[in-house]
């Protein structure tokens, strides 16, 4: 069955915990944590003190996307401010083994992000070591962005590379873009982790955002 992570990139910052207990509320899985440095991406977001605070008022599982560079520098301090997942870009870290190491090593569970340009045999060497791939279906660092169905190979790659190894259930998660429209043919690729912004906080009813997108996805997942 699906995962649907609604990204807080899209939230009300004002009422940051009232936004996380509403779509926690509508049946959301995860909440997907974006952090940006103005240097990876172009764009600043929120950092280690609003984790801290949200992941101590709202209690929930924590997927924490990071879009920094070098993120094995502050791996530690997002460990600590309460981060269940921890993901980081491929593209970002030269030591990408011991970072995911240094993850695990923290208790907390590890994915690695390919943005568009990078290809699926990027995290191949990868595989066996962490709990996710993230894909990425638009060019980080903005929400609201058109998505990319020419990702879906990607994702497929690296879903058939995932059952070669021995590895069928393997968590594949989505990024950018993801609605109720776009979201079956990621699914149909062999995305089992949805993440949406504006798709989900942009609308009155959460749960109704909610449902709809997992609808979609369930009805197209075939693996
Ligand atoms: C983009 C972020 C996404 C973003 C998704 O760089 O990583 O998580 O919030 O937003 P939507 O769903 O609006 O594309
Ligand atoms: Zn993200």
């Amino acid at each position: 069955m699906s995962k649907i992570c609604p990204s807080i990139l899209a939230a009300d910052f004002a009422v940051l915990g009232a936004e996380v207990q509403d779509v926690l509320n509508g049946g959301a899985d995860w909440i997907h944590y974006d952090v940006m440095d103005g240097s990876f991406v172009p764009n600043i977001s929120v950092g280690v003190p609003v984790l801290k605070s949200i992941s101590k008022a709202v209690p929930a599982y924590y997927d924490v996307h990071l879009m920094i560079d070098a993120p094995h520098r502050y791996v530690e301090a997002f460990a600590k401010a309460g981060a269940d997942m921890i993901t980081f870009h491929v593209e970002a870290e030269e030591d990408i083994a011991g970072t995911i190491r240094a993850i695990h090593e923290l208790g907390v569970s590890a994915g690695i992000v390919v943005k568009p340009k990078t290809p699926a045999e990027a995290v191949f060497p990868y595989l066996q070591d962490v709990d996710m791939v993230l894909v990425m279906t638009v060019e980080p660092g903005f929400g609201g962005q058109k998505y990319m169905a020419d990702m879906c190979p990607k994702i497929r790659a690296i879903r058939e590379e995932a059952k070669r190894i021995g590895r069928p259930d393997f968590c594949i998660e989505v990024d950018g873009g993801i609605a109720a429209d776009t979201v079956a043919s990621a699914s149909a690729a062999g995305a089992n982790v949805f993440v949406a912004g504006s798709s989900i906080f942009g609308k009155e009813d959460r749960k109704e955002a909610i449902e709809g997108i997992r609808a979609a996805a369930d009805a197209a997942f075939t693996d």
